[in-house]
């Protein structure tokens, strides 16, 4: 099996490892602390709410990424300008700070890379960088405050540096899990223990672990069947040009994952139940009763944080 050689998930399989020995160390909790530049975080933060960064004026960052929810939008593809539809699913900007790269395919090595993508996306804002510079630089709300904080002024680096420090600050931390992570064992409930158990032993933590519970590697969608006539990507392998990365994704965080309905690239996955359930089948050739499914949701839902103050 060629992913093996890609991340630890194969070494646990071949070597029949049990996981629930040691996977307590799998998961980290959030840090309480998010560092960031404040002042460069609340610029960025009137500027990630702001339609001016769209080709006509509708379309925000916050119109995909409501921060007060889950940090994506409730589609399973996102719609940009002119209601425009997308092709692929909207990711929660909530922790992404500790992603190992953004989107789906990891593209962008971080947030700062990430940010001038949606202004410039036909199906997104739809903007051009020139347009957008210029509008920014005749808005006296701008103008003063950039150049403050940046010697050169208002410019498409600036502009992502400022969203990116903004972005740094949407942590979630103090989940159940976490208090339960730092010692808190009696926080979680016979149930979502139980979940948690699930979780390991059948195999989920493989995958999604690391302070994210995802984020933190690459792994082919369709590990045990195919799920290839459903592709509307490739994957990592836009990226790498390497064939043996064709269906390669993200592992995504599963961090506030009750709140980030429809599930998976395609936004397939309508609930929960149907996301774990076809995790089970695709990745680990399993299939789970209903029982074990409610328990592993049930874990799942110990993973909601708490939103950052400044959004609030
Ligand atoms: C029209 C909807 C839409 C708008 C507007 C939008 N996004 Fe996104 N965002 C998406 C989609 C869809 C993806 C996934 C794209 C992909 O992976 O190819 C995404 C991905 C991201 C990611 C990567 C998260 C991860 O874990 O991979 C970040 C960060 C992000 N957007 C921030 C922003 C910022 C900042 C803005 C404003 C400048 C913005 N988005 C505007 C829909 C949108
Ligand atoms: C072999 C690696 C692997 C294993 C094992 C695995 N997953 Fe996943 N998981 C992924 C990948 C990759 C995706 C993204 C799939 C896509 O949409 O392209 C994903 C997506 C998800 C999603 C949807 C997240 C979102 O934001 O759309 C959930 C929920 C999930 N997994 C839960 C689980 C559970 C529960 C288990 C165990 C039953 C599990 N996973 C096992 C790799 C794995």
């Amino acid at each position: 099996m060629k992913w093996g050689e890609k991340s630890r998930v194969g070494l646990f399989f071949c070597l029949g490892l049990s996981l629930s020995s040691f996977a307590d160390d799998l998961i980290k909790p959030i840090p309480l602390q998010a560092v960031s530049n404040p002042q460069k975080a609340a610029l960025g933060k009137d500027l990630f709410s702001d339609p001016q960064l769209s080709k006509d004026g509708t379309v925000s960052c916050l119109s995909c990424h409501n921060l007060a929810y889950g940090g994506a939008d409730s589609e399973a593809v996102s719609r940009g300008v002119g209601g425009r539809s997308g092709s692929i699913n909207a990711p929660t900007v909530f922790n992404a700070r500790y992603n190992l790269a953004q989107f789906w395919d990891g593209r962008a090595k971080d947030l700062k890379a990430q940010a001038a993508g949606p202004i410039v996306n036909p199906v997104e804002m739809a903007s051009t960088v020139e347009s957008v510079v210029q509008k920014l630089s005749k808005d006296p709300k701008y103008q003063k405050r950039f150049r403050e904080m940046y010697p050169q002024g208002i410019t498409i680096e600036t502009i992502s540096d400022a969203l990116a420090e903004f972005e740094k600050t949407l942590v979630t931390p103090n989940a159940r899990f976490d208090s339960y992570l730092r010692g808190n064992i009696t926080i979680l409930t016979q149930k979502e223990k139980e979940g948690f158990e699930l979780f390991k032993s059948r195999g989920c933590i493989a995958c999604h672990n690391g302070m994210n519970i995802g984020g933190n590697m690459y792994q082919r969608f369709g590990v045990f069947a195919q799920y290839k006539d459903r592709y509307n990507t490739l994957g990592r392998f836009n990226v790498t040009k390497q064939g043996e990365d064709k269906y390669y994704f993200k592992v995504p965080s599963l961090r506030n994952i009750e709140k980030t309905a429809p599930y998976f690239h395609d936004g397939s996955a309508k609930t929960l139940e149907d996301a774990v359930q076809k995790m089970a089948y695709y990745q680990l050739g399993r299939k789970l009763s209903k029982e074990e499914i409610e328990k592993i949701i049930a874990f799942l839902r110990t993973l909601t944080g708490e939103l950052p103050k400044n959004v609030l």
